[in-house]
């Protein structure tokens, strides 16, 4: 069986769990873990078990469900609210920057206030398809995005792209890597370089190995590489996924995309960023609003390496996330279309708020 066969995350109702691949194992191993209590299922997020923006909402929808599930059916509707409310709150504390886990959250929220009138046990019902349905519409909107990106590369073109917006990342076919996976399908001999992704690795752990084992042709490179890579003329276009795009088109994404799009502007290399709705946060009027992930010195000084490779009491800068600021977007591909700049009117059009 190959990685991709294999769902991201899954709901197993009949036993009550979130099922997911732990990504934190991969390439190396391929450990399938079931989480049946909310306290994992938060840890599982904060760890980057599961990760990457869609797949971090469709899991919270899963989550908030399970939990739901486990308060008791004879409570009145306040008191099931109360419960179901911490419970949110709780899972919406795992990770600050991706938009999707409180967009899924919060869509879960209004459907149980919009039916306040049920029973709880009706509740439950809805709050079980609904979170089926947020998995099947990721699917549908990364295959959207794939689509839509495919119309802005050629065959034959050199995509690169940072961390993973693979389908380790989503429910299926990814964001930023949609395009590349549709145009595998069709023949078109793409050349696919993946930045390695430090601190986490997720470009060489997960992208590069996800596209591989499907058998297009990738190359690995450290993240510092990519100026030599577009200077040689190597690279067509650039592709990356996001996490938070404000109302302006300012993007978060894992730490590293903004310098990939500042080099992509001196080389006049096209830079997309692909994002389903669920990852476009209205609300927020520019990138400054955007809360930034901070993780862990250890990332950086000792992840990976056989010993510490930094002086024990060494200060240490760890973003998980920045922003690309919209002026160095060239596009932004989403499930409706293509937005281009100014994104605040263009996006606004596309989802008609
Ligand atoms: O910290 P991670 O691994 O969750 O970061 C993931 C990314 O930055 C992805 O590019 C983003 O979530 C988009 S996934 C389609």
């Amino acid at each position: 069986m190959q990685i991709l066969d294999i769902e991201t995350v899954e709901l197993i109702d009949e036993i009550s769990a979130l099922r997911i691949i732990d990504q934190t194992l991969l390439p190396g191993e391929v450990k399938i873990i079931d989480l049946k209590e909310i306290e994992d299922i938060w840890q599982a997020i904060y760890l980057l078990q599961v990760r990457g923006a869609p797949a971090i909402g469709v899991a919270a929808g899963f989550g908030i469900y399970l939990a739901a599930k486990k308060i008791s059916d004879d409570l009145s509707y306040d008191d099931f609210y109360k419960e179901f409310v911490k419970a949110k709150d709780y899972l919406n504390s795992s990770r600050p920057t991706a938009v999707n886990l409180s967009w899924a959250l919060n869509r879960m929220d209004d459907l149980v206030k919009m039916n306040s009138d049920k029973t709880v046990k009706e509740i439950k019902k809805m709050l079980h398809d609904e979170s089926v349905l947020i998995k099947e519409e990721d699917t549908a909107m990364c295959k959207s995005i794939g689509e839509y990106g495919l119309s802005l590369i050629k065959p034959g073109d050199g995509l690169l792209t940072h961390c993973n917006a693979g389908q380790l990342a989503t429910s299926k076919y990814g964001t930023a890597t949609a395009p590349m996976y549709l145009g595998y399908e069709k023949g078109y001999n793409l050349k696919i370089y993946c930045d390695e992704t430090r601190p986490l690795l997720q470009g060489a752990r997960l992208t590069a190995y996800e596209l591989s084992s499907k058998g297009l042709d990738v190359t690995l490179q450290c993240d510092n590489m990519v100026s030599a890579l577009m200077r040689e003329g190597k690279i067509n276009a650039v592709f990356v996924g996001c996490d938070r795009v404000a109302a302006n088109g300012d993007a978060a994404n894992k730490i590293g995309t903004s310098g990939v799009a500042i080099i992509a502007k001196h080389y006049g290399v096209p830079f997309y960023v692909c994002a389903p709705s669920s990852t476009i946060d209205f609300n927020i009027k520019t990138g400054d609003d955007i809360v930034i992930e901070q993780r862990k010195p250890e990332e950086v000084t000792e992840m990976w390496y056989k010993e510490r490779m930094a002086p024990n009491d060494i200060k240490v800068y760890n973003p998980a996330f920045d922003v690309t600021d919209n002026d160095l977007i060239t596009a932004i591909v989403t499930e409706k279309g293509i937005a281009k700049a100014p994104y605040t009117e263009s996006l606004k059009e596309l989802f008609k708020k």
